[in-house]
């Protein structure tokens, strides 16, 4: 992205021509509130995995990296992330008003685990994103007594209050249901929850990560550590 921007007329051997760009996907930072085991982030929910720098784009980054003029031809830019949560992000707020006043009909969406920030800063970020279209999805994987079985380090009634804060200001809320033998039983009970809390989708999920043997064969436990490497319990 940086090498095309300073050279707009990518040449042939680019892998993609900077004008024609409509799409992208952001990675805010590489930090995150929570450990979920199956996340790269992490050592299977322990230890921050040792080979990932902590870096994290600031909003002067993003506003050398994303000009206003490619902003303005964008269609969609999410933040999701493989390594972080782009609510913890210093910057997060200011880069979605940046993005926003250059984009006013850019499709503005954001992963997040819902576990941080006071609801202020939730009903502001509705305020911003609403300006257009956009949605917000949580990925809260089960209830109040399962989802921090998975989402690790996540707190449920602050999970609750962030959801609340940005659908009460106008925002499109929508909730990742990932199913696992622990919350199975919950699916239903949840998307009345979702449902009742005004959230505009519920996706349940199933997910490919039990694997074992350097990734080659699945299997159906997988092992949660604690931050010493010992053995907590299974998924
Ligand atoms: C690394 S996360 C970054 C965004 C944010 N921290 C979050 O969790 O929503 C990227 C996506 O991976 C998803 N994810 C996490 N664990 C997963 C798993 N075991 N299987 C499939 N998707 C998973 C998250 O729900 C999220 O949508
Ligand atoms: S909340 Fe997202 S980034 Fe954080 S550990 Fe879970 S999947 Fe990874």
């Amino acid at each position: 992205m940086t090498v095309a921007a300073e050279n707009p007329a990518a040449s042939a051997s680019s892998l993609y021509y900077y004008d024609d760009l409509r799409i992208v996907h952001l990675e805010l930072t590489h930090r995150c509130n929570a450990a979920c085991p199956m996340c790269a982030r992490n050592v299977h929910g322990g230890a921050v995995n040792p080979d990932m720098p902590l870096s994290e784009l600031s909003l002067a980054d993003i506003k050398a990296i994303l000009l206003p003029d490619f902003v303005a031809r964008l269609k969609r830019i999410y933040a999701c992330g493989n390594y972080g949560d782009p609510i913890v992000a210093h910057d997060c707020m200011e880069v979605f008003r940046y993005l926003r006043e250059h984009g006013p009909n850019l499709n503005l969406d954001l992963h997040t685990n819902g576990s941080a920030r006071r609801p202020e800063w939730w009903r502001e970020l509705a305020e911003i994103m609403k300006a257009g279209p956009h949605y917000l999805r949580f990925g809260i994987d089960g209830l109040e007594d399962t989802n921090h079985l998975y989402r690790r380090g996540a707190d449920w009634k602050t999970v609750m209050r962030s959801a609340e804060s940005f659908i009460e200001a106008g925002g499109r809320a929508e909730w990742d249901f990932l199913v696992f033998r622990h919350n199975e039983h919950q699916v239903e009970q949840a998307r009345k929850l979702a449902d009742d809390m005004g959230f505009k989708e519920f996706f349940v999920r199933k997910t490919g990560r039990f694997t074992s043997a350097g990734e080659l064969e699945t299997s159906d436990r997988f092992d949660v550590l604690d931050k010493e490497g010992s053995f907590e319990y299974w998924l």
